[in-house]
């Protein structure tokens, strides 16, 4: 691959590795000295990725086992690249062997396929892989980490599966505590169960399902944010875009505003104390492209994976003629599940950098006494 594999100005995130290659892996650059940091705050994270119900994720089951190499020195962050890996353990290639010349409706195959004239590493979708969003998690563990010393929380959770939806609003403390005890990462039980049931129907007809994921962005203080074109939600869109299988970003009211007169979507501006507060927010924490004060409410819209057992039409690509693929391996029959924990690490990763840009991180934590 060439260029596009690093993002951020000052907390700057370049991830490598393919699905079924050795490892993969981050190097965060830019972290600041003096982060409590050890492989104990990324393990978690990573074990979040996979929902131990069988039924509703891909036959894949990688017991990622972080590794640190670099920029972390007696339990803290020295300021130092950090590098972190872990490796694919059980990758299986076979099935992909049948399907090299047939590029999947709906996956990146076709143009990865003439844009890097064959050389691509096709085998589990290669760089093309939900699998590299590893390495956003390991990333996104750093900038969690970092963000907690400054108050700051960042808060995934599904909003939707295909049709079901959860309506009800739930306090942060709710999505804190709840949301990792469904297989399907809602918050609300009665709602998650009818997603999984929603998710194992779709796979026994050998299809799939997509879905909502809303992240909240808590504490980020007034004013985070470099307008015009790296304006706070610009670039959270941008790394959230990243996410494979992410189709679209929408922040507070969203595309709904388009429907509301100014008068309803305004957030008007109160006194408490000595505070300015907003009564709503339809423009989920950003203004301006800067952070407003109010919690930062981003979704994303994600798509039915791609890989289904359902006959499709394709090509044949060696033979230049007509074809049907039936696509075999192992595929999440509902990619939002492990997506959860990416786009949380997706938003701390941005709200690092920007935070760093604006000053309000100083480049040390504290002196070491
Ligand atoms: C965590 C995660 C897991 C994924 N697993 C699969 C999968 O098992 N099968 C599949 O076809 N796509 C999967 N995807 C989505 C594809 O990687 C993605 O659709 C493909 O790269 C094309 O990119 P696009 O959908 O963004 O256009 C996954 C995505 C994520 C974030």
């Amino acid at each position: 691959m060439l260029a596009g594999n690093s993002i951020g100005k000052e907390f700057v995130v370049t991830t490598f590795g393919e699905s079924h290659g050795k490892k993969v892996g981050v190097v965060v650059d830019g972290c600041p000295a003096g982060v409590p940091f050890s492989e104990k705050d990324v393990q978690p994270e990573l074990d979040k990725r996979i929902p131990p119900q069988l039924k509703i994720v891909s036959g894949r089951i990688e017991k990622d086992k972080v590794e640190i190499l670099s920029g972390v020195f007696n339990g803290f962050t020295t300021g130092a690249p950090i590098a972190m890996l872990v490796a694919n353990k059980e990758a299986d290639s076979s099935d992909y062997e049948v399907i090299k010349d047939l590029p999947r409706p709906g996956h990146a195959d076709y143009p990865v396929r003439l844009k890097y004239g064959g050389f691509n590493d096709y085998r589990g979708g290669g760089r093309f892989s939900g699998r590299v969003t590893v390495a956003l998690i390991m990333a996104g563990a750093v900038a969690k980490k970092l963000l907690a010393a400054f108050n700051v929380d960042v808060l995934a959770y599904t909003k939707s599966i295909g049709n079901v939806r959860l309506d009800n609003s739930l306090s942060p403390e709710e999505v804190r505590k709840r949301r990792y005890k469904t297989s399907v990462r809602c918050p609300d039980l009665a709602c998650a169960k009818a997603m999984e049931e929603a998710i194992v129907n779709a796979r026994k007809e050998g299809d799939s399902l997509g879905g909502i994921i809303e992240c909240i962005g808590l504490n980020v203080p007034v004013g985070v944010g470099e307008p015009l074109f790296d304006a706070l939600d610009t670039d959270i869109a941008k790394i959230l875009l990243a996410v494979p299988a992410v189709k679209g970003v929408e922040f507070g009211a969203g595309f709904a505003a388009a429907q509301l007169k100014g008068s309803k979507n305004n957030d008007v501006y109160r006194m408490r104390g000595s505070k300015v507060v907003a009564l709503t927010n339809n423009a989920g924490g950003i203004l301006g492209g800067l952070s407003s004060g109010m919690p930062i409410v981003v979704r994303v819209s994600v798509k039915p994976t791609s890989s289904i057992t359902k006959e499709q039409l394709t090509v044949n690509l060696s033979l230049m003629e007509n074809a049907e693929i039936k696509v075999g391996g192992r595929h999440d029959p509902c990619v939002v599940p492990k997506a959860v924990p990416v786009v949380e690490a997706a938003l701390a990763i941005t709200l690092a950098d920007h935070m760093i840009r604006a000053g309000v991180i100083p480049k040390v934590l504290k002196e070491k006494k």
